[in-house]
């Protein structure tokens, strides 16, 4: 069977058009730049016979509602935030003599669609035989310029090869066309009213413009187009500003229309002359082949370090390269934007950030462009107070809890088991900080952001928990959540209690760094936060003292209570039945005793050092057992523990099941959204599982294997300064320092100088 797209190392290839798979196609060929995400649509709209989701985003820009409850509590999350589907500025009619292009209806030959990685662009052409007798050659090119937050860019070119035509071209600035999710799933946002109002229309010869407002969140959401090219005219109609142009073609002629477009936003009116600006960006925008460079020089920066290598299998090279390039895409770069959990591909999860950056993506974004990394985790800092104001409405006098699941800050999470009761989001956090700082040794972010989030998440766990009698007076966190959302509220999750402990420890033993080496800051903070030495002294009992139930017949349960839940063979539940959240209540799914995704088994690839290798086997086979898989965040973690335990083969289906992901669409759901953190894990489960990396305390180390279906694979890790090379073939590995000063790491437990 011929693969929907051919296998080609930097590129996505979609060789003629195929109606059924328009709409996850949008989401695989979605641009974005951390701040403008354009899903990718058909220039001149949906086809005669396939269903279309279109979409234009901006990074952190959502509206806001009440959420209504049939039953409402007290401490419920009040607001649900969803980003807004923006007014679409990607269109393109085309009219040949009178009969508009679609892709269903009218005769078209040699479409193809190209997401090229290295250009950073989505190219599209094909001929188009109309009715009138005229053959046009078509060809668009659009980019989100990586370089410049504000800016995407269209270029068609059409020539007519025979014949001639009279061509009549329409763009427009217009509100978004907004896809129902299904109601039944609640990964997606249904039922809700997303449109924005109008505030404002423009059109002023080749410059289009309009101006949204959002209902409740306070938004103003700007967006300005400059055509170049063409002569045209622009009019203002009741809902839209729509630029047209008309051009007699005959055989050998061609011409070219290039589209400007600029979005920004803005919120509670703290920026009165948005629109204006924005169409002064417009007009001043860079040419399209200017753009083109800035967008090379942009990719070729970030696969320097990002780019990985697989000699023998080009299936997984490309799975590989579209997960990074999306996730570049896709993650805010501001300090006030993160990463949604479908980045900006789709709307699904509503465009919330949750533990996906932490847990899946910093990793990825700590080893390969620190700078970004550190931007992700600025947002954690921006949100702190949010978290702060929840922990006290959860009732904890002290700390800060973080929302579940958020764009701004606000807890957005409806349901509570398996929302805001996984405590472990303060954890996942203290855990990234700590392994950015250990990455990078930057300092200046501790001083400034880090070692406060630390403080008031260590403090948030030490109220949280308490030295229980009934466990010989060993520190247990009880009611929460772990990552395993198919048991919830259970009493002394490992992986919380992991994360947990951590950062009782990290939290003190920053601010003594910072005592130490940056005095003026550590007064500052004790100052704001009213740290005391004593509770640092607290949090390291605590952590001594950490709870974790104990193994029954070698087998760790994930909670208290894990091995007393209901046994629920996976083969017998039938394969329709999957995901079962979707298909059983809740209550059925947690009596029983199955997963829906990694969680020990995370705790132990995060803290290997807690457990022996036997334990970890013995474990493993457990959970694989349990555990369905029915979210995206497991497969890439189980791969990365099955390679530790010497199952290279168990590793290899489960990274191969994970790395193309998206691009074969096995979840039935990438019309939705591409899976960030399941992307990530790719490049995590390359790096961690196969090549073994670990880094810990300024101690880099590698232990790596390559599967027999690979000649070899090579990456890049970026440590304190450094950019290590690593090439792995079957005879061995070998390291070669690209840029820094030497440095010592370990293969196998070997010590190597890097020079
Ligand atoms: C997973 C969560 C994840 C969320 C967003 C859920 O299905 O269980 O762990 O954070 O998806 O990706």
């Amino acid at each position: 069977m011929q693969p929907k797209f051919p296998y080609e190392p930097w590129r996505v290839t979609e060789h003629g058009f195929s109606a059924r798979d328009l709409r996850e196609n949008e989401s695989v060929f979605a641009l974005g730049n951390g701040f403008i995400g354009l899903r990718g649509n058909l220039e001149e709209g949906c086809a005669t016979g396939a269903e279309t989701i279109q979409g234009s985003f901006l990074n952190g820009v959502f509206d806001s509602e009440p959420i209504v409850y049939g039953e409402k509590a007290y401490g419920y999350a009040k607001n649900h935030e969803t980003i807004c589907n923006v007014m679409d500025a990607k269109s393109l009619v085309l009219t040949a003599d009178g009969e508009r292009l679609d892709m269903g209806a009218s005769e078209i030959t040699d479409h193809s669609r190209i997401l090229d990685m290295r250009a950073g662009t989505l190219t599209r052409s094909f001929i188009w035989k109309a009715k009138s007798g005229a053959v046009l050659a078509c060809e668009f090119a659009r980019l989100v310029c990586l370089e410049r937050e504000e800016l995407a860019a269209t270029r068609a070119i059409i020539n007519c090869v025979s014949g001639s035509a009279r061509l009549f071209i329409e763009s427009a600035v217009a509100p978004a066309v907004i896809a129902e999710g299904d109601p039944n799933d609640p990964r997606n946002a249904a039922g809700k009213d997303r449109s924005l109002a109008i505030s404002r229309l423009f059109a002023d010869g080749p410059v289009l413009a309009m101006e949204q407002k959002t209902k409740n969140s306070g938004y103003t959401i700007a967006c300005a187009v400059q055509h170049r090219g063409l002569e045209g005219q622009s009019e203002t109609k009741e809902k839209s500003a729509v630029w047209t142009a008309e051009v007699k073609l005959n055989a050998g002629e061609s011409l070219r229309l290039d589209k400007s477009v600029c979005y920004a936003a803005a919120r509670y009116d703290e920026d009165p002359a948005l629109l204006t600006r924005t169409i002064e960006q417009a007009k001043a925008a860079p040419d399209f082949d200017t753009l083109l460079k800035e967008q090379r020089a942009a990719l070729d920066a970030f696969w320097a370090v990002a780019g990985v290598e697989i000699e023998g299998d080009d299936a997984l090279l490309q799975g590989l390269r579209f997960n990074l390039f999306h996730l570049f895409q896709s993650a805010g770069r501001d300090g006030r934007r993160n990463i949604a959990a479908k980045g900006l591909t789709g709307e699904g999860y509503e465009g919330h950030t949750f533990w996906d950056t932490e847990a899946y993506i910093l990793p990825v974004f700590i080893h390969t462009d620190p700078a970004l990394a550190r931007k992700l985790l600025e947002y954690r800092y921006a949100i702190l107070p949010n978290a702060r104001a929840r922990a006290r409405e959860l009732g904890h006098p002290k700390g800060a809890l973080y929302a579940w699941r958020t764009i701004d800050g606000e807890e957005c999470s409806a349901y509570f088991p398996a929302g805001t009761a996984q405590y472990h989001i303060d954890g996942d956090i203290a855990h990234a900080i700590c392994d950015y700082y250990d990455a990078t040794g930057d300092l200046d972010f501790m001083a400034k952001c880090g070692a406060e989030i630390l403080v008031e998440t260590a403090r948030l766990y030490y109220d949280l928990g308490f030295f229980s009698a009934a466990k010989g007076g060993q520190f247990v966190l009880n009611c929460v959540t772990g990552p395993d959302e198919y048991n919830v509220m259970v009493n002394n999750n490992v992986y919380t209690n992991c994360v947990a402990e951590e950062n009782f420890r990290s939290a003190g033993e920053m601010m003594e760094l910072l005592r130490l080496n940056c005095p003026e800051d550590y007064a500052r903070l004790c100052d704001s936060t009213g740290f005391e030495p004593s509770e640092a002294e607290a949090w390291r009992k605590a952590a001594d003292l950490m709870y974790y139930p104990d193994a029954v017949d070698g087998i760790y349960p994930q909670d208290d209570d894990f091995l007393n839940r209901k046994p629920w063979p996976l083969d017998t539940i039938p394969a329709e039945k999957h995901p079962l959240l979707i298909h059983y209540h809740g209550l059925t799914i947690y009596r029983h005793m199955v997963c829906k995704q990694a969680d020990l088994i995370l705790a132990m690839t995060q803290y290997g050092e807690c457990w022996t290798l036997e334990e970890k086997r013995k474990n493993f086979f457990f959970y694989d057992k349990v555990t369905t898989h029915d979210s995206s965040l497991s497969m890439a973690v189980f791969s990365i523990l099955a390679n530790e335990i010497g199952e290279v083969g168990i590793g290899y289906d489960y990274f191969m099941s994970s790395a193309r992901l998206d691009l074969d669409d096995m979840h039935h759901n990438t019309k939705d959204g591409l899976h960030m953190a399941n992307m990530a894990g790719t490049w995590t489960g390359l790096v961690r599982g196969f090549g073994g990396m670990r880094n810990r305390k300024g101690r880099l180390s590698f232990a790596p294997v390559c599967p027999p279906q690979w000649q070899g694979y090579a990456f890049c890790v970026r440590y304190r300064g450094r950019t290590i090379r690593v090439h792995v073939t079957a005879e061995g590995a070998e390291y070669k320092l690209l840029e820094g000063e030497p440095i010592t790491v370990y293969d196998h437990g070997d010590a190597l100088e890097l020079n």
